[in-house]
């Protein structure tokens, strides 16, 4: 049975537990720095006490897990990667944001590939239902293809969920993003996670080379729910995610080839429900694609969310200025991000 170990107990490290347990995973360390969590997690998670660690580096060497899942909050996810490279896993799967900087995701994706270590960024947007049903729809002719993205949400943060979106917009558009603008509210909402932390709210656009776009609005003047428009050719898909609504409506067949100014012809119109996401379904998704070593959300897919997210800062500092993604974006440049 494949031995495996978390480390961070916080409220997303015991999903991962969650997700260990529904793949009859060999559970065999489980850390937290937090002498209190820790404490929490072994009275309430009835498994042997030998396996609660407070010291990742003694939790690691003890233990020697095939596969470790990172679900502390960003600023220590480099030096536990190094770490655990150091230690002999051969799996890593590591909870977004990535990091905080480029540098830091560079130093994560050399170290695994020169250990032979095959890492995953918790990104599992590629295996929930809301997203793969709009991506399908959208591959048929009748909609003549994906335009833009539109994410209308609450102040859910620019770093927390918007790189998740991010990593939807490259998984939706099968192309990487090539151009970034955003504009930051002035305001900041405490971050739950730690007086340390700060993530941004605001309006971020992308685009692609092939000129799709992607417009997200989770300004902090916003306090409920998460809309996804996609816009096509001929129709648009609307899902409303918390409450698992799909609406299509798509161009009837003898319209489709008018012109775009005729945007106001007869549509069919599809409702359909989607299973509303929890975090431990998709996250069990990643972990079992890693384990099987295919099309699971890699490296250098949560180092390009995190290209979108420093692009997106630089941005708003040079009064919504459009930057291009690449290797001209600062790799040293960090973020107060969890
Ligand atoms: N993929 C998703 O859908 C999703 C959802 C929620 C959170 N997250 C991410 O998961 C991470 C954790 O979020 P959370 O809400 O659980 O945070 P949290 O603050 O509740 O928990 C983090 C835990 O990590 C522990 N920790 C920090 N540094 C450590 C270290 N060096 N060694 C051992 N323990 C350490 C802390 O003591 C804390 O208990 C964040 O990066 C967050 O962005 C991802």
């Amino acid at each position: 049975m494949l031995k495996i170990s978390i480390i961070g107990l916080g409220r997303m490290g015991l999903r991962h537990v969650q997700v260990a347990r529904n793949l009859g995973l060999d559970i065999v360390g489980l850390c937290d720095a937090n002498e209190q969590t820790l404490a929490g997690a072994a009275g309430t998670l009835e498994l042997p006490s030998g396996v609660f660690y407070s010291d990742a580096g003694v939790m690691l060497s003890t233990a020697r897990p095939d596969c470790l899942v990172i679900a502390t909050t960003a600023p220590s996810h480099a030096g536990l990667v190094e770490l655990a490279a150091r230690s002999g896993v051969s799996m890593i799967l590591c909870e977004k944001p990535m990091a905080v900087s480029l540098e830091e995701c560079d130093a994560m994706i050399g170290i695994c590939r020169s250990a032979g270590i095959r890492l995953a960024i918790n990104h599992q947007m590629r295996f929930m239902e809301q997203y793969q049903l709009p991506k399908r729809m959208l591959a048929q002719p009748r909609f003549g293809g994906l335009t833009s993205v539109g994410v209308q949400a609450g102040n859910f943060g620019i770093a927390m969920n918007g790189t998740h979106y991010f990593e939807m917009f490259r998984f939706m558009t099968d192309e990487s993003p090539i151009r970034v603008s955003a504009h930051f509210s002035k305001e900041a909402v405490p971050n739950p996670r730690g007086a340390q932390f700060k993530d941004a709210a605001g309006t971020v656009r992308i685009e692609t080379e092939s000129g799709q776009r992607f417009y997200m609005d989770c300004w902090t003047d916003q306090g409920h729910g998460v809309n996804a428009v996609y816009m096509a050719r001929n129709g648009r898909i609307t899902v409303d995610e918390l409450a698992g609504e799909l609406v299509a409506v798509v161009r009837e067949a003898e319209h489709s080839e008018l012109p775009t100014t005729r945007y106001g012809m007869p549509v069919e119109t599809e409702r359909l429900s989607i299973t509303p996401a929890d975090a431990v379904a998709p996250s069990a998704a990643v972990l079992s694609a890693l384990i099987a070593g295919v099309d699971y959300p890699t490296g250098e897919d949560g180092r390009l969310a995190m290209e979108v997210l420093i692009a997106a800062h630089l941005s708003h500092e040079n009064g919504g200025a459009v930057v291009s993604i690449g290797p001209e974006l600062p790799r040293t440049l960090k973020l107060p991000i969890a």
